[in-house]
């Protein structure tokens, strides 16, 4: 897989880590700040970013596993999961079977005790068949906006995240139903769930007020 991914945040390429497939993810500093201070928040953010894979790691998550961290470059060496952005699967026949295993994995997170910051459908990573009998498998990146929280207001912001990342990229899929009813299988997803039914009703009544 040829990847050299440029976001916001990040320079993402391809590599190898003693002879594995690796991923070195660099973060650009960017310019705005005072350069001081913008060196001071990248590391900060570098160290959050790997702690939560290590404890995510530790709780079992399908996530990459770190190889290297490098401050001084603001660099991340983790494995490179083998599969395709869950935004592009989705998209294939029967993409909807990958609800269910998104909406039990961000509980998983939650239970974890960490708060993904960002679940859109590009920082999930989908591999295996969704188009037979056999399941397909399902692994999360990203945490570079996370936090370790067992809040339910921040976890029902992830939620948030999610269903209006879906709505957008893929409203024919009607995701909602099912992404929550999996999500609702935790038996410690009552409060969370109650929270985005709040979160969702002040922000109809914000564009009702406009
Ligand atoms: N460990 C990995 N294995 C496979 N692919 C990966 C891995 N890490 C990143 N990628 C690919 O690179 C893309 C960008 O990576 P990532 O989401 O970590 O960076 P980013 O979105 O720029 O980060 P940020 O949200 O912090 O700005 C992902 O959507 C995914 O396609
Ligand atoms: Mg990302």
């Amino acid at each position: 897989m040829a990847l050299n991914y440029r976001g916001a945040e990040a320079i993402v390429t391809a590599c190898e880590w003693h002879g594995q497939p690796a991923i070195e993810k660099r973060r650009n500093p960017r310019s705005y700040r005072h350069p001081d201070l913008e060196v001071r928040l990248v590391a900060e953010r570098l160290r959050a970013e790997a702690r939560l894979l290590e404890r995510a790691n530790e709780a079992g998550l399908p996530v990459p596993s770190l190889y290297a961290v490098d401050p001084t470059t603001a660099t991340l060496v983790m494995t490179r999961l083998p599969g395709d952005q869950l935004e592009h699967a989705l998209r294939a026949p029967n993409g909807a079977a990958w609800l269910p295993l998104l909406g039990e994995l961000l509980a998983h997170i939650h239970a974890a005790g960490i708060i993904h910051g960002d679940p859109t459908t590009s920082n999930f990573i989908a591999r295996g068949a969704s188009d037979g009998d056999a399941l397909g498998h399902l692994s999360v990146i990203d945490f570079g906006l996370g936090v370790a929280s067992n809040d339910d207001e921040q976890r029902a912001t992830d939620l948030r995240v999610l269903l209006e990342s879906l709505e957008a990229h893929h409203p024919e899929l009607n995701a909602r139903e099912p992404l929550l009813a999996a999500y609702g299988e935790w038996n410690c997803s009552a409060d969370a769930l109650e929270r985005l039914a709040a979160l969702e009703q002040r922000g109809r009544y914000n564009l009702v007020r406009g």
